[in-house]
């Protein structure tokens, strides 16, 4: 079974990339998730990041380490990446030669209450993907626009059915994207 780390890049209780998140594993049950947090992160300082460093990094390094690919389940800010996830990001990103997401397959989803689907935001995410040499999934995208339409917040889960398939084949075709990298890097 492929273990796929989830990244979500918001902080906010009641976040709705959250409930988005909270709802993969029902959809696709051949893959174990684990949550990946990144709110215990400090702000990026070089002069932080030496040798094995601070424990927040090294768990976070270390949890995206044990991962077979992860997915980055995050919304848009000002037309671009919250701060939140790209600090999150460069510390995935050193030691430049060993760096957790050099190879790493990934994927990148997105959710918002207006209607662009966060399509600003995962171009720099791609971007930022792109510069830390991870194998983001090509072609396939997945744009969740009104999002409070779909969503019931009471379960805090997605219960769009249309968005559920769509979801639901992304993290399938995911999974079968982590298979060809394995096969690509034996
Ligand atoms: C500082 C800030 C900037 C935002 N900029 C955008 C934006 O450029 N595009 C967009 O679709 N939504 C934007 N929003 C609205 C967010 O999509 C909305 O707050 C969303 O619920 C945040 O995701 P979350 O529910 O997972 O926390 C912005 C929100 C904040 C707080």
């Amino acid at each position: 079974m492929k273990r796929i780390g989830i990244i979500v890049g918001s902080l906010r209780g009641n976040s709705f990339n959250q409930m988005i998140a909270n709802t993969i594993p029902e959809l696709v049950d051949s893959a174990k998730y684990e949550y990946i947090s990144i709110g215990n992160l400090p702000l990026y300082n070089a002069d932080l990041d030496r040798g094995e460093g601070l424990d927040p990094v090294r768990h976070y390094r270390e949890a995206i380490q044990k991962t077979d690919g992860i997915l980055i389940v995050s919304p848009e800010y000002n037309s671009g990446i919250p701060g939140v996830l790209k600090n999150a990001l460069d510390w995935a990103s050193t030691p430049t030669k060993t760096a957790v997401l050099i190879h790493k397959p990934a994927g990148v989803i997105g959710a918002t209450p207006g209607v662009k689907g966060t399509i600003l935001s995962q171009q720099q995410i791609r971007q930022t993907l792109d510069a830390t040499q991870s194998y983001v999934l090509p072609s396939q995208k997945m744009y969740i626009s009104q999002v409070m339409e779909k969503i019931d917040s009471e379960t805090r889960k997605l219960t769009d059915e249309t968005t559920r398939k769509y979801l639901q084949r992304y993290v399938q075709s995911f999974i079968q994207w982590i298979d060809q990298v394995q096969r690509l890097s034996e």
